[in-house]
């Protein structure tokens, strides 16, 4: 942790503060996972206030979810915008079956993949280490899912630009990654006698920044806009494992759920120039990507990473790569 309390990162949590959402997403259709609580649900209240039509709220538990439906119509008065639907990121099979649904709407502007898991307990998810599982597999197969019908929308509608925005976090640049110049890292990493629980979720958020970089790559920014945000630090329920120390730090330095949720606003709301882009305070700023995801090694690691996922994931869904 104390690589990340540089100037620049105190000078964001106390400092800075991301611009408040404006702008409108009038008939816009928008997806949010982890919608329930945290960053997501005020990101979906942005989104309401902002006008969409239509606010998809992806949620693993369904009661959590209409709760917060509730709270987020009766606060802008808007009711019957938001719908809840089920979702675990932990199963391929849910996310399949999710996808298949997304991709009967009759459009999709932008969606945000917040949903993401922090957790030191060991478990196998599909075969995998469960936090890698939901934060890297779950989350990309997703986005994978998701991209036909971004495409399709700005085919019907060309005034939007789709955004496919995924919420990373600055704490990739904590671990060492060493593990990358091994064959099947994934494996390794899901190897219970051998995985550092203490620095997994960092880990994850590494894996995701990598995958996203390739998907970006691949992805024509005309067409969808892929991007990732760090929303800094802030109160959320993620830490909820996490013991007194960790809980004193969030009381000194966290930022409110509230301004944190704007930087995922940030993400569906800027531009072309965002497209491949890593985000934080809401700005593009891709010096805040770690040395190691910008060096030549980072790109070597980059290409392993995405080749192992992407295997596992058309082992989930035979030609899923062709949604790019
Ligand atoms: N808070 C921070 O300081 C911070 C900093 C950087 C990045 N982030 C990122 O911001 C995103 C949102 O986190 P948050 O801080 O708002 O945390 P949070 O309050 O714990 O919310 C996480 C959301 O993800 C959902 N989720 C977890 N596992 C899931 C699964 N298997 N399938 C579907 N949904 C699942 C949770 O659902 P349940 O409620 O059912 O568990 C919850 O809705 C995450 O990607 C996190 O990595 C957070």
């Amino acid at each position: 942790m104390p690589s990340i309390l540089t100037t620049g990162f105190l000078y964001s949590q106390f400092i800075f503060r991301p611009a408040y959402p404006k702008g409108t997403l009038d008939g816009q259709t928008i997806l949010i996972t982890g919608a329930n609580v945290g960053l997501g649900l005020e990101a979906a209240r942005h989104v309401v206030r902002l006008g969409a039509s239509r606010v998809i709220l992806g949620v693993r538990n369904v009661k959590a979810g209409e709760q917060a439906k509730q709270e987020i119509e009766n606060s802008n008065s808007r009711p019957g915008v938001c719908e809840v639907w089920e979702v675990d990121l932990a199963s391929y099979s849910s996310v399949l079956a999710f996808g298949d649904r997304i991709s009967k709407l009759p459009r999709l502007d932008s969606a945000i993949l917040n949903a993401g898991l922090a957790t030191q307990t060991f478990e196998l998810a599909e075969g995998y280490e469960r936090t890698i599982t939901v934060n890297v597999f779950g989350t990309l197969l997703m986005g994978l899912l998701l991209l036909p019908k971004l495409k399709a929308t700005k085919a019907d509608y060309p005034e939007t630009h789709p955004h496919l925005t995924f919420v990373v976090s600055e704490v990739h640049r904590i671990p060492d990654f060493e593990e990358w110049k091994e064959d099947n890292i994934l494996q390794i990493l899901s190897d219970k006698n051998k995985a550092q629980m203490d620095i997994r979720y960092p880990l994850s958020k590494l894996l995701e920044v990598l995958v996203v970089l390739e998907l970006a790559g691949r992805v024509r920014g005309s067409e969808v806009i892929v991007n990732m945000v760090n929303p800094g630090f802030c109160h959320s329920q993620l830490g909820r494992e996490a013991g007194f120390a960790f809980g004193v730090m969030k009381f000194i330095l966290a930022r409110s759920t509230e301004v944190g949720s704007r930087t995922l606003l940030a993400g569906i709301l800027t531009g072309l120039e965002s497209h491949g882009s890593y985000m934080s305070d809401g700005l593009v700023e891709n010096t805040g990507l770690s040395s190691f995801v910008r060096s030549s090694d980072g790109a070597k690691a980059r290409t392993k990473v995405w080749n192992e996922v992407t295997t596992i994931l058309e082992g989930a869904r035979p030609g899923i790569l062709q949604n790019i």
